[in-house]
């Protein structure tokens, strides 16, 4: 009988990261996903039946999040008047399929409802509403959410706090409140603080974020993790040294759990290219290799997985291709980059016990590969 030397060219076959995700001990790697019909998935209809075969694969997503549908511009459009429909359709999702979920966000001064920024509070009335939407929702998915992020994007791009409507009613203790209110309503969820451009180590904003979980955390708040956004850019993306230094000075700080909660890599338009995709490549094989590293980091959220379901060109009309199946189906380079990065850490590790961070991890401390201070602060 003739053997085929096929094996060695054949693609990685289907469902891989979370499936070596945890062969190499975190607990998911998961996508986020919306509503069917909803916003970018609109125009895409015809994709529905290909991109839920790849999403109901638990050994390619262990782990969702609603991208949308648990904001409180959808889930208390009118004050006291809840409205979990859209929540449900991925809560029920993940739990039919077995999937982690992480629900997302219970404080944002984004996707709010319009009511809450259009009156003039008093102190009491705000922490009554606060206090109302973080009961009303939490309790509602009690018991169901691996992790809440229970406050997002609370500070500006210098790492100052954000003046959203409640930093300017209530300050700093609306943070405090939030956190203390969402243990209250669901025990065992999991709370984080989540932001995007927290990833580097030496900017204003990752000072920003270790100073308000800490201000939470001296006062005796549970906080459990810190979620990095991490929407980055190909062109100019952390190290995997600067991820560690960064995911390092948070658990410092005393916090049990790290994740990158919103992961995508954009690349700039026109086109693609081998370059360009190299650079993606990196980013994403960058996340990984620090998450297995750092013992902290429970796992890598990235937000949806196909490029036509990106919130990136819709947002950012310069950038595209941030997930990692293109429009066609077929996967960018960086699938097998992570995958890659997965298996070398395969015969190490069972789920639970990480490797200690490894002494690579002391560089990056504020300084490129230069030695000159990054002073950059980063935008989404
Ligand atoms: C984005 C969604 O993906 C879009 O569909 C929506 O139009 C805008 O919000 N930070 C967050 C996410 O915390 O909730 C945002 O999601 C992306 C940035």
């Amino acid at each position: 009988m003739r053997l085929l030397p096929l094996v060695a060219a054949l693609p990685l076959a289907s469902g891989q990261l979370n499936k070596w995700a945890q062969k190499a001990g975190l607990k998911y790697y998961g996508s986020a996903t919306d509503t069917p019909g909803f916003r970018e998935r609109q125009p895409y209809a015809a994709a529905y039946a290909k991109y839920d075969a790849i999403f109901a694969n638990n050994d390619e997503f262990g782990q969702t999040t609603p991208t949308n549908g648990q904001k409180w511009m959808f889930i208390e459009p009118e004050p006291g008047v809840f409205n979990f429909t859209e929540g449900d359709v991925v809560a029920d999702l993940a739990k039919q399929q077995g999937k982690l979920l992480r629900c997302h966000a219970l404080v944002w001064h984004s996707q709010l409802a319009p009511w809450v920024e259009n009156t003039t509070w008093t102190p009491e009335e705000l922490k009554a509403v606060i206090k109302r939407h973080i009961f009303g929702v939490a309790s509602y998915y009690k018991g169901r959410c691996y992790a809440w992020d229970v406050v997002n994007e609370a500070l500006d791009e210098d790492g100052t706090y954000r003046k959203s409507v409640f930093y300017k009613v209530l300050g700093e203790e609306y943070l405090k409140l939030a956190f203390q209110w969402a243990a209250e309503a669901d025990p065992t969820a999991k709370l984080y603080y989540n932001d995007y451009g927290i990833e580097r180590p030496a900017s204003n904003k990752t000072a920003g974020a270790k100073r308000l979980v800490k201000m939470i955390l001296d006062a005796g708040v549970r906080v459990d993790g810190v979620g990095m956004q991490a929407h980055l850019h190909a062109d100019n993306h952390p190290t995997m040294a600067d991820h560690m230094n960064t995911m390092q000075q948070y658990a410092a700080l005393g916090v049990s759990e790290l994740a990158f909660t919103e992961l995508d890599v954009r690349i700039k338009t026109p086109g693609v290219n081998d370059t360009k995709l190299a650079w993606q490549a990196d980013s994403y094989a960058a996340v990984a290799e620090a998450c297995v590293r750092v013992p902290q980091c429970v796992g890598i959220t990235i937000w949806d997985f196909y490029d036509p379901f990106s919130w990136i060109p819709a947002v950012f009309p310069d950038n595209h291709a941030a997930g990692l199946w293109f429009e066609d189906f077929t996967k960018h380079p960086a699938y097998d980059a992570i995958i890659n990065v997965f298996k070398k850490f395969d015969n190490r590790k069972e789920i639970g016990d990480k490797p200690k961070p490894a002494d690579d991890c002391k560089e990056g401390k504020g300084k490129d590969a230069k030695g000159k201070a990054r002073r950059r602060s980063w935008r989404y």
